[in-house]
């Protein structure tokens, strides 16, 4: 992982040593905190971030959903840091992790506290490992159900919904599988930990229903490619069996890109190798996100280049 200088904290950026945020503060002591987890990739015309305005939108939902009535930032603002803190770094690609947090509010209430807001970038490439890419992964239904809309909202990014997440991952690998995918209350597929799902059967391409998921902007970005390609793609309730007999199961997040699931709970999935709708998809979109692809200059935001005076002084470098 590669070590950022920099990160923003509310207005400006500083060392990234400043970079803690208060132990007593909603945010850590309830995960009272939205973030969002975004990529730049290294592209020829130089480093750019996908579906930046997308992100920092729903930054901005997750906050308002959650309840705080003034947002500390617009997405403009949120656009800018991300750029700053980006350039400053002189990283070619990374991954973003912008947070608006609860400072204070020990009370547990919103309006007991103030929202600030944070940016902090580091390299990390291939989150479900390298070989994942290729050969596809192993995953299992995790036993732990995905969160009803009513008990946490899962439009939101909201940090304390990972917990569950944590709960599931871990179960999952501690068990020697890579990835969980998760049952919404209904009983049907609601997403993995941290990514979307799709399954591939007789050519169509089935995603389940946005009511009980986190919209992810790579499933939405999948979706238009697929149809680019000429596939149907349909959202439906999928069941845990309608997985075991798909010709292919892949998920997709900003942090795994397009990643099939070769074996669920010990059985092989298709061919037990990723599959060509899913290669297809996965070439589609690293085009996409290196620049290569027609709609690239509709969803990359390039970074633009700082001069080292625009930079803070760094005194303990
Ligand atoms: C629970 C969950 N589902 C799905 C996704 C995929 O969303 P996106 O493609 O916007 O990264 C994520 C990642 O942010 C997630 O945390």
């Amino acid at each position: 992982m590669g070590t950022a200088r920099y990160i923003w904290i509310d207005d400006s950026l500083r060392p990234a040593s400043e970079g803690v945020v208060p132990f007593l503060s909603a945010g850590v002591q309830y995960g009272f905190s939205v973030f969002e987890g975004i990529r730049c990739y290294a592209t020829d015309k130089g480093p750019a971030v996908f579906r930046m305005d997308e992100h920092a939108q729903r930054l901005l939902d997750s906050a308002h959903i959650v309840g705080f009535r003034e947002l500390p930032v617009s997405v403009d603002q949120v656009r800018a840091a991300i750029h700053q803190t980006i350039a400053a770094n002189e990283f070619a690609a990374c991954y973003i992790r912008p947070m608006i947090f609860l400072d204070g509010a020990l009370t547990m209430t919103v309006e007991a506290g103030k929202p600030r807001f944070i940016v902090a970038v580091w390299e990390w490439k291939a989150f479900l490992g390298a070989e994942a890419k290729d050969r596809g992964i192993r995953a299992n239904i995790a036993s732990f159900t995905r969160l009803h809309p009513n008990i946490m909202m899962t439009k939101a990014k909201v940090s304390g919904n990972y917990v569950s997440s944590i709960l599931a991952k871990t179960e999952s690998q501690r068990a020697g599988f890579d990835e969980a995918i998760m049952l919404g209350p209904d009983g049907y597929v609601a997403e993995c930990t941290g990514e979307n799902l799709y399954v591939v059967r007789n050519h169509v391409i089935y995603t389940t229903p946005r009511a009980g998921i986190l919209e992810g902007i790579t499933r939405e970005s999948l979706i238009t490619l697929a149809r680019d390609l000429g596939y149907d793609v349909v959202e439906e309730s999928i069941s845990r069996d309608q997985l075991y007999i798909a010709d292919e199961v892949f998920v997709c997040g900003t942090a795994a890109e397009v990643i099939a699931l070769r074996e669920i709970d010990f059985r092989k999935i298709g061919e037990g190798k990723t599959g060509p709708v899913t290669r297809a998809l996965q070439q589609e979109f690293d085009k996409l996100v290196l620049g290569r692809h027609a709609r690239s200059a509709a969803w990359l935001a390039p970074v633009p280049a700082m001069t080292s005076s625009q930079l803070p002084v760094l005194s303990s470098l």
